[in-house]
């Protein structure tokens, strides 16, 4: 496994008490692999990711138990000059807002030419040469002219490929992407979408795919980790998923995948709202807004059931696992 998280958890010092943000998360990514993140907003997704990464906010953040290996090391052991040395050579994130992570004063050709001169040491006119050859591949027109350009003076979506190229650069082993779509509008995404798996397929990476919307990860993911309230209530590979949920709240998220054909239909959307996770409801996090909750779920938290049936390894936390599953 490139990247194996085992019973992380993290929690943030705030006002209003400790919240809980992720609380026992094991996932894992291999080489050449696609695991989708899936789950509404505050489940907890990003803060997984930044911990990985090694850009949590500490304080207010605290990882207070579990491990990540990538290659077998242990992330939260290295030193911080370590750590830096695993970020952007080894794995990079893209984020949803490239506008707030690309530098609005420097052209987006200094900013891609700079990943070349601080991490390989090349002179300034060989990474201007790289940073338009990696306009390219992902494919901005006119990249030998557009390089001189600053990031206000691209489209949202050509924003996003800058993003995805800087990311690239150094040829890292894993991705991050963090909501890569969200901000564009639904045929830029598709065009976004493509390219990083093209580009995930080609260069043989890792990809943590995040996101809150189940309906752009069906054609790129190989598995899906389905969080809710900082763990993880469903793991399956991808096609498994959308046949049948082992999960009533993967349930709930599928329906509420808009379809072209019921335009007009009204979404059926999971009743209330998640947890504040200063105050994580007793037993299943999810029952208040279960239809399927029973007395057990309001008591006993539910562990992650092996639900394995044909060989790929499936898992969900519910107690009617079966029930929904077969249902
Ligand atoms: N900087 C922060 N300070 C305090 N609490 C935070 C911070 N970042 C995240 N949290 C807490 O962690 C929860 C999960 O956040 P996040 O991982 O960003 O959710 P998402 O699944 O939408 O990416 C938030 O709802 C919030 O309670
Ligand atoms: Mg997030």
């Amino acid at each position: 496994m490139l990247l194996e998280v085992r019973d992380l958890h993290v929690e943030f010092h705030t006002r209003d008490g400790v919240a809980k943000a992720v609380n026992g998360v094991s996932y894992g990514v291999d080489a050449g692999e696609t695991l989708a993140v899936l789950g509404e907003s505050g489940s907890g997704k990003s803060v997984t990711a930044q911990t990985i990464m090694g850009i949590l906010d500490i304080p207010p953040g605290r990882v207070t138990a579990g491990e990540i290996l990538f290659e077998g090391r242990d992330l939260l052991k290295l030193k911080e000059e370590e750590r830096r040395k695993v970020r952007g050579a080894e794995m990079a994130m893209i984020f949803q807002d490239a506008l707030s992570s690309l530098n609005p004063v420097l052209t987006v050709g200094a900013q891609l030419a700079e990943m070349f001169t601080v991490h390989r040491g090349m002179s300034r006119k060989d990474a201007h040469a790289k940073a338009v050859e990696l306009m390219d591949r992902v494919r901005i027109p006119a990249a030998k002219e557009r390089v001189r350009q600053y990031p206000h003076q691209f489209s949202g979506g050509m924003r996003q490929r800058i993003m995805i190229a800087m990311a690239m650069a150094l040829e890292p082993k894993l991705i991050i992407a963090d909501e890569p779509t969200t901000a564009l509008d639904v045929t830029v995404q598709a065009q976004v979408m493509d390219l990083l798996a093209e580009l995930q397929r080609e260069l043989h990476m890792g990809l943590i795919l995040i996101t809150h919307d189940l309906g752009v990860v069906a054609d790129v993911a190989d598995k899906i980790a389905v969080m809710y309230a900082g763990r993880i209530v469903e793991t399956a590979p991808v096609h498994d998923i959308y046949k049948a949920p082992a999960h009533p709240y993967t349930r709930g998220l599928l329906e509420s995948i808009p379809r072209l054909d019921q335009k007009g239909q009204e979404l059926y959307a999971i009743k209330g709202l998640p947890p504040n996770l200063t105050r994580i409801p007793p037993g299943c996090a999810f029952h208040p807004r279960c239809p399927m909750a029973q007395d057990v779920c309001r008591t006993d938290v539910p562990p992650l059931y092996d639900v394995t049936e044909s060989d790929a390894e499936r898992g969900s936390a519910c107690h009617f696992w079966r029930e929904c599953l077969h249902g």
